[in-house]
């Protein structure tokens, strides 16, 4: 009786320790991310001119619509709280109007080119799961149209709560499974892409392309799911499954989520409604960029 005791003392005390030990883990691990989600920074401001042709405009919405904005900022632009899952957390994409809870009327396109090229906003504080390190490789005149097309949007009031970064991303963070701080993935140095190629082919399929890598991975060979609950990513190379469609069956899946073999993708794990807005020439690009990849 005597020994059962001590033994239960003994795992009641093993067990304590390992309690206190995750404690402290997560302790640790929560002060770096708040320090790094506190980190200021200074970048030197750009500027660009902004054309406001009707083209330019034509051109900005279509980068908006395959660029993902307006799946995270709202159909209008005006900011959404895109994830709220308990142990995730809350995060919130900003009101991009002018309206109430929106961009300061003296908001400038430096301010843009802050966000979008560098992942801070204009007192140099991190922007949280914006994708900045994507936006950054756009180029020089997708930028002017994408800011063209943002800064004439109608203005629309929607104040918006702050982001609550729970435990579960704070832990994904540290790991580097989760793109919570573009700011830190940026090479800052990098100067803007003067032009890029918008004829059919590889060139163009692979600048569209970064779009595709948060999930699909740098080298799009896919990998483990980017959130939990979601699917494994699947291989987009000649080597993947998709490496065996035609051009007409890799069109129709992105246009209507539904793979030749009939399974319907969930707009949630892969978003085909933003994939449905790509032109049949930027469609077929990728295509035959995915096919040069092995
Ligand atoms: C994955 C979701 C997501 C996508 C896609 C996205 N954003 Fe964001 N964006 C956010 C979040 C979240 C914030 C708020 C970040 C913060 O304040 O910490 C944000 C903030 C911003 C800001 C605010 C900057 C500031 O000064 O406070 C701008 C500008 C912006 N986004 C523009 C864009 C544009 C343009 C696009 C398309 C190229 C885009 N975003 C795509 C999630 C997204
Ligand atoms: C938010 C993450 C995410 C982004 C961004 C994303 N995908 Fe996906 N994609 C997925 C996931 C997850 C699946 C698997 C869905 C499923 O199995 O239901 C998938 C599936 C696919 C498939 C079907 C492949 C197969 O073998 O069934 C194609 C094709 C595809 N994606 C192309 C693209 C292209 C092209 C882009 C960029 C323009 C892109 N994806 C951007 C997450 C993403």
């Amino acid at each position: 009786m005597n020994k059962l005791r001590t033994l239960g003392k003994w795992i009641g005390g093993i067990f304590l320790t390992l309690i206190l030990l995750v404690v402290v883990a997560y302790f640790t691990i929560s002060h770096n991310i708040n320090q790094r989600i506190q980190k200021p920074y200074s970048f030197t401001t750009e500027n660009l001119a902004i054309p406001t042709d009707k083209a330019t405009l034509q051109r900005g919405e279509h980068l908006a619509t395959i660029k993902g904005c307006t799946d995270c900022h709202g159909k209008n632009l005006a900011g959404k709280i895109f994830m709220n899952d308990g142990p995730i957390g809350r995060i919130v994409a900003a009101n991009l109007t002018r309206g109430k809870g929106g961009r300061p009327a003296d908001y400038s396109t430096s301010d843009w080119l802050m966000a979008l090229r560098h992942g801070v906003d204009r007192k140099g504080r991190p922007l949280l799961f914006m994708p900045s390190h994507e936006s950054t490789v756009l180029a020089e005149p997708d930028l002017q149209a994408l800011i063209a097309y943002c800064q004439q949007v109608p203005a629309v009031d929607n104040e918006l709560p702050g982001h609550d970064i729970g435990p579960v991303a704070k832990v994904m963070t540290y790991l580097g499974k989760m793109p919570l701080l573009p700011v830190e993935m940026i090479d800052h140095q990098k100067p803007m892409v003067a032009r890029a190629d918008t004829t059919l082919g590889i060139g163009q399929g692979k600048y569209l392309s970064i779009t595709c890598t948060g999930c699909h991975r740098p080298d799009l060979k896919g990998g483990d799911p980017v959130a939990p609950g979601f699917p494994p990513t699947p291989n987009l190379t000649s080597t993947g499954a998709t490496g065996r469609w035609t051009l007409d069956q890799f069109v129709h899946t992105l246009r209507t989520g539904k793979t030749p073999n009939g399974h319907q993708i969930n707009n949630d794990h892969m978003p085909w409604k933003m994939t449905a807005a790509y032109s049949d020439i930027e469609l077929a690009s990728l295509y035959q960029y995915f096919r040069s990849l092995k």
